[in-house]
């Protein structure tokens, strides 16, 4: 029995059914509601709601979860639904005999639409068990079944994630109907543990107003990319219809850029064919604020165009899932380059951690891809509390998994990714619970998803950590020989023998990094493992490194020349310790040097650059690397404009114009990972021996290209702050900040470690 149902039989209440207009209206949006006359004095209204489908509970016609949109969230379409619980108390009529309304919008979002395409529905439905308690202590229960009305005559016409959405608002609910109860959802209803999705009104950005007529459009510029919903202020005669699109660059004009119009129109093609915007229907009354709430977008610039004459004002309102409240950590630095940098990969969290972790807010995909999760929650957890937004996450990769332990690409299912395993994309069952539990001192999510990961490694060690998956991801994106991109990844014509290699290469290396986080986690976090285990994973390490180290090292310790002139095999190597660390060292900084001081890495190779490069004493490459201006490199997407980490160093440049539109986000966050090398080894934050920050480590390493460094972090134990300055003649002036209850190992360059206690210190 689910837990809502345990919940309905304990109050002697009917478990509440999936409501909505039955299967001839497809995906159509419906409405459904019920009157509730109160039996007494009301003292308690909780309203537990959940949807196949994005849906907004009403209560006496006001928003019953205000500030939230998106409800119930993204979710295994077969497997899960998250059930909110709501106090609409204050929304209640309490007087007794006094007669509440409550209804919902159901929408198809995220069930019966086009990023659905694998779902098991066909139609949106709603479900909601409402509590009331009256001054007397009696109980009313009122749930969702046949007893409702429904009505498709919504003023939104049409809705979904992918497709944005049509409202008309001349149209209001009429033609009532009994509800149809739907049986289309057999998986679990469970209390929503994260991932929630918040209006950010402190971000709100103002685009303008406008006055057009016929046929004219105008342009708009929030002067910021990330995933947003329009706000729309407009009034227009009856029937006139106002289309707003939504994209991330305008046209440059320029011959030969691949622009697909005009000079300053919206740049669409990277959409991939989404209409990207919404469709407003006028009804002649005054001035009237609309909101799309059924859908989300992603982009820095609006256009609005009407086919009457119409006046009004748009603004733009982000959305995440990261509230304001869960921020709790920044970087500045003395270089305003830098500082954008910070600010494009912090805006690519609150973009892309939306219901689920992301890839990218804005083309037909916005998919929980596990490799760019991975490779982005060390950073995340620096920016903010995200432990129940990736435990939530975590749910749906455990939802994900196949029975042989197997985790796909993509959690929860999409249109595109599944299969798997892949190395650095799969391997996120192990990495995202590691760096919750060892950046914000999370225990549950290692103890919730030990089981899984346990049956994901002993799967990959059975195979002999060689996994033939038919395509190979190898480092994505890299520029380096045995790049992958989306023309080779599954081409088995274009696939070579060293790709092979080297995919192979790369599993391993996971495979030996996951045993070492359990291992480490196994045995910190008291009774998770059984001794059985704990052997089981010392066994596949010495398995996982000698298989290393007899496939793809030399005897004298050094990669194989496969590898000669990359710099990603020689950063795993280094991460992992395995051959000899001088060799290997050099052989990075040659690799380095041999690409004129630039980087070559792709998706996996990036997040460890710099970290390995501090890791091994180099920190003046990393920095150089950093403040790199040319291509490829973190400034030079700066350089060219970019407010968001974009897919590729270049996916528009000034010179050269846009990258392939088949795959061109401007808001893919995967190489914003190295906002958290600033934190951990710039500004020199980390936890300490033990995983959260009862106990940390200040160990900064000052660079006098960047002047200056601070980073502060308050993950629930108070702010701590590292923070350095060149005062001038190369010496520098350090602030440490230990909250009360912690404290602090020192090391700085030339000194002794020390231990600091609570207080503001500065030398
Ligand atoms: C996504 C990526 C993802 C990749 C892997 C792309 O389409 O946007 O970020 O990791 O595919 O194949």
């Amino acid at each position: 029995m689910s837990i809502s149902a345990l919940c309905a039989a304990a109050f002697g209440a009917a478990e509440p059914l999936f409501i909505g207009a039955g299967p001839e209206a497809g995906s159509h949006p419906c409405i459904v509601r019920r009157r509730v006359v109160n039996d007494g004095r009301v003292v308690s209204a909780i309203w537990r709601v959940t949807g196949l489908g994005v849906f907004n509970p009403i209560v006496n016609g006001r928003d019953a979860a205000p500030g939230e949109v998106l409800l119930p969230g993204f979710t295994h379409f077969k497997k899960r639904r998250q059930e909110v619980s709501l106090d609409v108390t204050g929304l209640w009529l309490a007087d007794p005999g006094a007669t509440n309304e409550v209804s919902a919008l159901a929408t198809g979002g995220w069930w019966c639409d086009a990023i659905s395409a694998r779902a098991g529905g066909s139609w949106p439905a709603f479900r909601g068990a409402l509590s009331l308690i009256y001054a007397d202590g009696s109980r009313a229960e009122i749930a969702t079944d046949e007893s409702w009305q429904v009505s498709l005559d919504t003023p939104q016409q049409a809705a979904g994630i992918w497709e944005g959405e049509v409202y008309d608002s001349r149209i209001e609910p009429k033609n009532w109907r009994p509800a149809v109860v739907s049986r289309e959802f057999d998986g679990e209803v469970s209390p929503r543990i994260g991932g929630g999705v918040v209006l950010r009104h402190d971000l709100r950005m103002e685009g303008g107003s406008f006055d057009l007529k016929a046929g004219e459009t105008k342009i708009f510029d929030f002067g910021q990319n990330c995933a947003a919903l329009p706000l729309l202020r407009v009034r227009g005669a009856s029937g006139v219809k106002v289309s707003v699109r939504l994209a991330e660059m305008l046209n440059d004009g320029v011959e030969g850029h691949k622009c697909d119009g005009p000079a300053g129109s919206l740049y669409l093609a990277n959409m991939r064919g989404l209409k990207a915007g919404f469709d407003y229907v006028c009804n002649g009354a005054g001035a009237w604020g609309y909101m799309p709430s059924e859908t989300f977008f992603g982009y820095r610039y609006a256009s609005v165009s009407a086919d009457g004459p119409v006046e009004g004002h748009i603004a733009s309102i982000p959305v995440s899932s990261v509230s304001r409240q869960m921020e709790h950590g920044y970087v500045t630095t003395g270089d305003e380059n830098v500082n954008k940098l910070v600010s494009a990969a912090r805006f690519g969290m609150l973009s892309n951690y939306l219901s689920v972790p992301t890839d990218c807010p804005q083309r037909n995909e916005r998919l929980g891809w596990t490799g760019d999760t991975q490779v982005f929650s060390k950073t995340a957890c620096y920016f903010a509390d995200v432990a129940d937004f990736l435990r939530k996450w975590t749910l749906d990769v455990r939802d994900s998994q196949a029975s042989n332990g197997v985790v796909p690409t993509v959690a929860p299912p999409g249109p595109f990714g599944g299969g798997g395993p892949v190395a650095g994309w799969s391997d996120a069952v192990v990495i995202v619970p590691h760096r919750v539990w060892r950046y914000l001192g999370d225990e549950r999510i290692v103890r919730e998803n030990w089981g899984a990961m346990m049956r994901f490694v002993d799967y990959v060690a059975s195979t002999g950590y060689a996994i033939e998956t038919g395509g190979v991801l190898c480092d994505w994106l890299s520029f380096e020989r045995l790049t992958v991109n989306q023309r080779i990844a599954w081409n088995k014509d274009a696939i070579t023998p060293g790709h092979r290699s080297y995919q192979l290469f790369l599993n391993a290396c996971h495979l030996l990094g996951d045993i070492r986080m359990m291992r480490e986690m196994g045995r910190a976090v008291a009774g998770v493992a059984t001794g059985d285990e704990l052997a089981r994973l010392a066994r596949f390490e010495r398995e996982a490194e000698s298989r290393l180290l007899s496939g793809w090292f030399t005897p004298e310790g050094d990669l194989v020349p496969l590898f000669d002139g990359m710099q990603t095999p020689a950063l795993f190597a280094l991460k992992l310790s395995l051959g000899d660390r001088a060799r290997i060292s050099s052989r990075l900084v040659a690799a380095i040097r041999a690409n004129g001081g630039r980087l070559s890495t792709g998706f996996l190779g990036t997040p460890l650059l710099c970290e390995v490069l501090s890791e091994i004493g180099e920190p003046r490459i990393a920095y150089s690397l950093l403040l790199e201006r040319g291509f490829p490199g973190w400034l030079y997407t700066i350089d060219q404009g970019a407010t968001t980490m974009w897919e590729r160093w270049n996916s528009y440049t000034r010179e050269r114009g846009f990258g392939d539109a088949g795959m061109n986000s401007f808001n893919h966050y995967a190489y914003g990972a190295v906002a958290a090398w600033l934190f951990e080894h710039a500004a020199g934050l980390s936890p300490g021996a033990e995983a959260g920050w009862r106990d940390f480590t200040v160990a900064p390493e000052p660079d006098e290209r960047l002047g200056f460094c601070r980073a502060w972090l308050d993950a629930g134990r108070g702010k701590m702050v590292s923070e350095w300055r060149f005062t001038g003649e190369g010496s520098v002036a350090y602030r440490i900040v230990v909250p009360e209850g912690t404290s602090a190992t020192v090391r700085l360059a030339g000194r002794e470690p020390f231990v600091l206690g609570p207080g503001d210190h500065a030398f």
